[in-house]
């Protein structure tokens, strides 16, 4: 199938397919989605958690879409192979700017349900997920989280990004955040299984 994406439709790592989202996965990412242990981290408040299968098939078919509008973004499900349980996902998305609007900055991101976490599944699964950005042509991709968000800095550090630190104003979602930058020789210098 087309989809006009410059990011491959699947990658294999030794334990994931970074692949597509379909609409079978609608009840996973409901699952997800509607929990504010995950939800209260990926964005500014206030936290909605996801009403219902309605809403996780228009999440399904809103995030594939994204591709199209811009190619060098893309939204992956990671699907553990051996058991076929989707973990969670992974993302390469742009970043507007609050006060700029869009100046060709894209972030890389990550969640996972509970009960796939504790495994390096989001690891793992960025690691493969950004070299797909990589070889789209990204030179660089932002990962930014809030300043008491351990678990995702964690991630950062395996993947090896460079710690930018707090910032005090964060362009992309105002407040105080913790960045971290992430490029080619960083994951070449880093020892992820892919
Ligand atoms: C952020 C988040 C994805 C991190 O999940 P995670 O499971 O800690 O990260 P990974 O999948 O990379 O797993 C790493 C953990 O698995 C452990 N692990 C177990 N088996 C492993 C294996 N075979 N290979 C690698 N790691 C393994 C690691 O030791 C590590 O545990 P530790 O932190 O206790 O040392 C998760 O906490 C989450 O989804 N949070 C809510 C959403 C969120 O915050 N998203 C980010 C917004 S910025």
């Amino acid at each position: 199938m087309l989809t006009g994406s410059d990011f491959p439709e699947r990658v294999e790592t030794p334990r994931l397919a970074v692949r597509r989202f379909v609409d079978a996965d609608a009840p996973r990412v409901l699952s997800i989605l509607s929990r504010l242990d995950v939800i209260r981290w990926l964005d500014n408040p206030p936290f909605v958690p996801m009403a219902d299968l309605d809403a996780a098939r228009a999440w399904v078919v809103r995030v594939n879409a994204r591709e199209a509008e811009d190619p060098l973004q893309a939204w992956r499900a990671l699907e553990v192979r051996e058991t076929g349980v989707m973990a969670g996902t992974v993302l390469v998305s742009r970043m507007e700017r609050i006060d700029g609007g869009f100046v060709g900055e894209y972030e890389l991101g990550w969640h996972l349900h509970p009960d796939s976490a504790g495994h390096g599944y989001a690891t793992e699964g960025a690691a493969a997920h950004a070299r797909s950005a990589f070889a789209a042509g990204h030179a660089s991709l932002v990962i930014g989280m809030y300043p008491d968000n351990a678990p995702s800095a964690a991630v950062a550090r395996r993947l090896g990004a460079e710690d930018l630190g707090e910032v005090p104003d964060d362009p992309w979602y105002g407040g105080v955040s913790r960045h971290f930058t992430l490029r080619p020789e960083h994951l070449d210098a880093t020892e992820v299984r892919e």
